[in-house]
């Protein structure tokens, strides 16, 4: 039986791979963020996963404005970072799990959830940076599994809906016979707006009582439409969307092993949550 250890949810700003490219990390500017990874990596390195699923939101690579899955998941040998500029070092490539991709695949279809199924993808900041806050040598112990959730154009899937999905994935990987501990990770966030008259955007006291819903009532979310979300948290702060699918994805008693909170780092209120599930 697979094991869900845990979600670490964290903000995934495309200029934090500029910071770890150029060495930045203790720069009075960025080391408010990078200090919220430490705990973070302890934890992992205790719980031990074997394979990260990882709920992120795809910038434009794989899908654009032309068309755009609500939900997607890879189910490729391997997932190459290819990312939009800033004129960064490469990581390398990321291992898929296909078998669990496909136990995924099946399950969340036959759970009516009608995933579009990648058989080959490529990956963004989004999914590349997280994995380097918690394995800042980019030689990856783990293998993955993509899961792409809409947060771009209009409509997006409701809360309620990635809330669902989350305890959906979480019921397939209880399900998943090989024995393996799983990490679920959900990037993006927290409140932010890249553009228009709003731009700049920032929510401290909805992200704040995002944060602790996450650990104690995690449905909160939920009463919130897309539209609600975009208010409160800003065009781009939706893609707190990843972060309730990752805790929907936790059956058992969960618990906060830490988090960290940060305005902000570029647009964006910079926010990291590692929540054990026992
Ligand atoms: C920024 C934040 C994002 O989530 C993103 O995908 C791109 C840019 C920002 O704050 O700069
Ligand atoms: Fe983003």
């Amino acid at each position: 039986m697979a094991n869900i250890v845990g979600a670490i949810t964290t903000t995934h700003v495309p200029s934090i791979g500029g910071a770890i490219a150029k060495g930045l990390q203790q720069d009075p500017y960025w080391k408010p963020f990078f200090d919220g990874f430490p705990k973070a990596r302890d934890w992992v390195a205790k719980v031990k996963p074997d394979v990260v699923v990882m709920v992120y939101n795809d910038h434009g690579l794989n899908f654009f404005l032309d068309k755009q899955p609500t939900f997607a998941i890879g189910c490729a040998p391997e997932y190459k970072s290819v990312d939009e500029g800033w004129g960064i070092p490469t990581m390398p490539a990321f291992q898929g799990d296909e078998d669990l991709s496909w136990h995924l695949q099946k399950s969340l279809i036959g759970d009516e959830f009608d995933m579009v199924t990648c058989q080959e993808m490529v990956v963004d900041h989004a999914f590349t940076l997280p994995m380097a806050f918690l394995w800042p040598d980019q030689k990856w112990p783990v293998r993955v599994v993509p899961i792409n959730v809409n947060t771009v154009l209009f409509p997006l899937p409701s809360a309620k809906r990635c809330y669902k999905l989350g305890q959906a994935i979480g019921r397939a990987v209880a399900a998943y016979d090989k024995n393996i501990n799983v990490l679920v990770m959900g990037t993006g966030g927290l409140s932010h707006q890249l553009e228009g008259k709003r731009a700049g955007h920032i929510n401290k006291e909805f992200d704040l009582k995002f944060m602790d819903s996450m650990v104690n009532d995690p449905t909160w979310a939920t009463q919130y439409s897309d539209v609600d979300l975009v208010e409160h948290t800003g065009t781009q702060g939706v893609e707190l969307l990843n972060w309730l699918v990752a805790r929907g994805a936790l059956t058992g008693k969960v618990t906060l092993e830490h988090s960290n909170f940060h305005i902000p780092i570029s647009n964006t209120a910079a926010a990291t949550m590692v929540l054990a599930n026992n």
